[in-house]
């Protein structure tokens, strides 16, 4: 053979190992990304859905008297879907901003440091996709962080109690403690825990005033709640409240 064919044949050959080198490397690394299923497809979570909140009602029937008066915890609701307008009422009860500048709210909250977050789970509510949302007092309105209805996952975490399976909605408050901490130092805990009670009290007296059903749920395995509703590290939920017809 020739010295030049011999030359040609040698370059051939090598161009030939590289791009088979290269389409195995090609494979192995397409090999390792995710293989998606249809199933898992299906089932990944479109989140950050912003849900604007119709503006809440400053007045009603009901006297402040009257509310506390008829507060009980209703643990039984009906099988009937809440409006948009109700869940906006209640979240606004909890955390809605009431003041110019700085943003007071509904609840004291020492130093207006507000350590707290407010969760909701939507599982039957008027044309809302079913999911967990984000309170955002300030826009007043909802970010979707989980796209499924996680109601009987909570109740299981809440150690099996059915009020919280039953709830059309449910609750949740968590807290940030540092952001109180951080200024009042370990007191700051007796602060947060206070101020959750207040929130609560907020929910439970506008619930009454719209004529439904709730109770303060406190027994519950922590890590659980936390891991079904994809809370921040730095978060701790404190309280549930399932919210129904009755
Ligand atoms: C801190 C705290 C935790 C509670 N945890 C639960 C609970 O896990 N499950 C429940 O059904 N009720 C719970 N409750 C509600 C009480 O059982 C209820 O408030 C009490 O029986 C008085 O009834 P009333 O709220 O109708 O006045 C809790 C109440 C508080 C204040």
């Amino acid at each position: 053979m020739k010295r030049t064919h011999m030359k040609t044949l040698v370059i051939i050959v090598a161009i030939l190992i590289v791009v088979r080198i290269g389409f195995s490397v090609g494979t192995c690394f397409l090999c390792m990304l995710p293989q998606l299923g249809e199933d898992e497809l299906e089932h990944r979570e479109f989140i950050n859905e912003i849900i604007k909140l119709p503006e809440p009602r400053y007045d009603s029937e009901t006297s402040i008297e009257e509310a506390l008066s008829t507060r009980r915890s209703i643990r039984v609701y009906k099988d009937e879907p809440l409006t948009l307008a109700e869940v906006s009422q209640l979240l606004w009860a909890a955390q809605g901003i009431t003041g110019q500048g700085i943003g007071f709210r509904t609840a004291p909250s020492g130093g207006a440091l507000y350590p707290l977050e407010v969760y909701v789970v939507i599982g039957n509510v008027k044309s809302v996709t079913k999911g967990v949302y984000k309170y955002k007092p300030h826009e007043h309105e909802l970010v979707k962080v989980r796209d499924r209805d996680v109601r009987n996952e909570l109740s299981v975490a809440a150690l099996r109690q059915t009020c919280i399976g039953a709830g059309s909605i449910v609750i949740i408050f968590s807290a940030v403690y540092e952001r109180t901490t951080q200024k009042y130092g370990d007191r700051g805990i007796r602060y947060v825990h206070i101020e959750v009670g207040h929130v609560a009290q907020n929910v439970f007296l506008q619930a009454v005033s719209l004529n439904l059903g709730t109770v303060v749920v406190g027994a519950f395995k922590d890590d659980k709640v936390k891991n079904i509703l994809n809370m921040p590290n730095e978060e701790h939920p404190l309280y549930l409240m399932p919210v129904g017809k009755k």
